[in-house]
């Protein structure tokens, strides 16, 4: 059910997150009748825009990125309700214009930082000083949320000099997908899976986040960061707490948050000591993409040619906890893949003997696959006779598939930022990162980073268009495992 009615502002109206994804679902909840017939939208940024300039904006911005016709109707309903600030962020007095529209004292507001980090402190401090935050106010922080943990703590102090943690909503976009969503349904709904998650049954997890998107002019930031900062430190860790956590008393945003952390607290730490035996960077190269010469990430436009950042990280992970002794986790992403595909693959011990060895002497595995995106869905890899009357049985490999277009045909997936700001709407923090994973997660991946950097190596390249450098499929072979093809 929707949200009551509330002052949704939104800072850095004009950026492309604003514009891509922010304003396109607002617009898809209006369409579901999930917001309040009364919610006002506010987009705030530096340029001195009339209302009807704006308005117009928000139209282009929903036409060149909601994927399906406009709804005449839902558009003129949202656009009625948008309305403009303009100022320049770090100075208070531009804030008084908020007073003409806002009621925080009696309506929820729900600011959402969709700036740089180096200014949502400036943000907060100008809201305070215009009287602007009220018990019931909320603000939703876009990532980065620093490079490091001492970074990140510098900005959560600044942002808790004036919201206290149960008003602050970090965003983690994957946690708002359809399928990372499913996947706490799939261990806690199902007891075939719940009594069977841990080292007894298991024998390794894959993750992969495969994006076939480069740098698309974002070398600038990008190369401050590297793979690892923006893909590892925020969403594969996140999906690989909810696939490790043990069941929370409830699903209560605590409750889940609570279990989280604690996975995050019992990774092993990764240092220099055992840097080269568990990690790999690398750096695409030119190359093919769907046939297409694409250049390497020294060629982007505005490459620094000397860069040694990484676009493609692969790990293998261990978790010092009871559940997972001894079962490693290996995670991969990268940029400029073949294709994108994001899927857990959760692999099973073999029965404890093998009555099938005339024919197999190794018997394939049971395999779970949670297919992320795109072509959401669950597949379990099964063995099964072939049907005839020879003698010697045949077995093969055969594949239960769930796929979600197909079971839920007439369901839409909702884009993960429209469950997102419903949800800070609502005041359902679950969906959200609270403080201690941030640092807990950045405690962790600062070790590896620093190990990177004292070895100062180059990092491997590998071909645009293909899966990574050859040194990450050792990673994982040198386990006797393969990466799921
Ligand atoms: C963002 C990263 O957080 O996630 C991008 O900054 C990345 O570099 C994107 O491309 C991937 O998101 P999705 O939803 O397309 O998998």
């Amino acid at each position: 059910s929707g949200a009551k009615a509330c002052d949704f502002v939104l800072f850095g109206t004009k950026g492309d997150l604003a514009r891509r994804k922010l304003l396109p679902s607002l617009y898809q909840l209006d369409k579901a009748e999930l917001l309040d017939k009364d919610t006002k939208v506010i987009g705030v940024a530096k340029d001195e825009f009339s209302q009807d300039e704006y308005r117009d904006l928000v139209i282009l911005a929903l036409k060149t990125f909601v994927k399906e016709p406009l709804c005449e109707d839902t558009l003129n309903r949202f656009v009625s309700r948008c309305y403009y600030v303009g100022t320049n962020f770090t100075e208070s007095a531009g804030y008084s214009a908020f007073h003409e529209l806002l009621k925080p004292e009696e309506r929820v507001m729900v600011s959402y930082f969709a700036t740089p980090p180096s200014i949502f402190g400036d943000i907060c401090r100008c809201l305070h000083e215009q009287n602007l935050i009220h018990s019931d106010s909320r603000v939703v922080l876009e990532k980065p949320i620093g490079s490091d943990l001492a970074s990140s703590r510098v900005i959560n102090d600044q942002v808790s000099a004036y919201f206290k943690e149960s008003q602050v909503y970090r965003i983690d976009h994957y946690l708002g997908k359809e399928t990372v969503q499913n996947l706490i349904a799939l261990r806690f709904a199902n007891s075939l899976f719940a009594s069977k998650w841990d080292n007894r049954t298991i024998d390794h997890v894959q993750i992969t986040v495969a994006e076939e998107v480069g740098i698309e002019g974002r070398w600038g930031y990008f190369d401050k960061a590297g793979q690892m900062r923006d893909m590892i430190q925020n969403h594969l860790l996140q999906v690989l707490t909810l696939v490790a956590m043990d069941p929370p008393v409830n699903l209560d945003a605590d409750s889940i948050r609570d279990e989280k952390v604690k996975v995050l607290k019992s990774l092993r730490p990764i240092n220099a000591d055992n840097v080269y035996e568990n990690t790999v960077r690398g750096q695409y190269s030119a190359g093919f993409l769907k046939g297409s010469p694409v250049p390497g990430y020294l060629e982007e436009e505005g490459a620094n040619v000397h860069s040694y950042t990484e676009t493609f990280v692969a790990l293998r992970v261990d978790i010092d906890n009871w559940r997972w002794a001894g079962v490693p986790f290996y995670l991969r992403s990268g940029k400029r893949m073949p294709f994108k595909s994001s899927e857990i693959v959760v692999y099973f011990k073999n029965p404890p003997h093998n009555l099938y060895r005339s024919s197999y002497r190794n018997l394939p595995p049971n395999k779970l696959t949670i297919r992320l995106q795109p072509h959401e869905g669950v597949e379990i890899q099964m063995m099964n006779k072939v049907p005839g009357l020879e003698q010697k049985q045949r077995l093969q490999t055969t594949k239960l598939d769930l796929s979600f277009s197909d079971t839920f045909k007439n369901e839409r997936i909702a884009d993960a930022y429209e469950r997102l700001l419903l949800e800070a709407m609502l005041g359902n923090q679950a969906l959200f990162v609270r403080r201690d994973e941030v640092e807990q997660a950045w405690t962790w991946v600062d070790g590896i980073i620093q190990a990177w950097e004292q070895s100062n190596e180059k990092p491997k390249p590998y071909p645009a268009g293909t899966w990574g450098p050859v040194a990450s499929v050792a990673l994982i072979t040198k386990d006797g495992r393969s990466w799921d093809e």
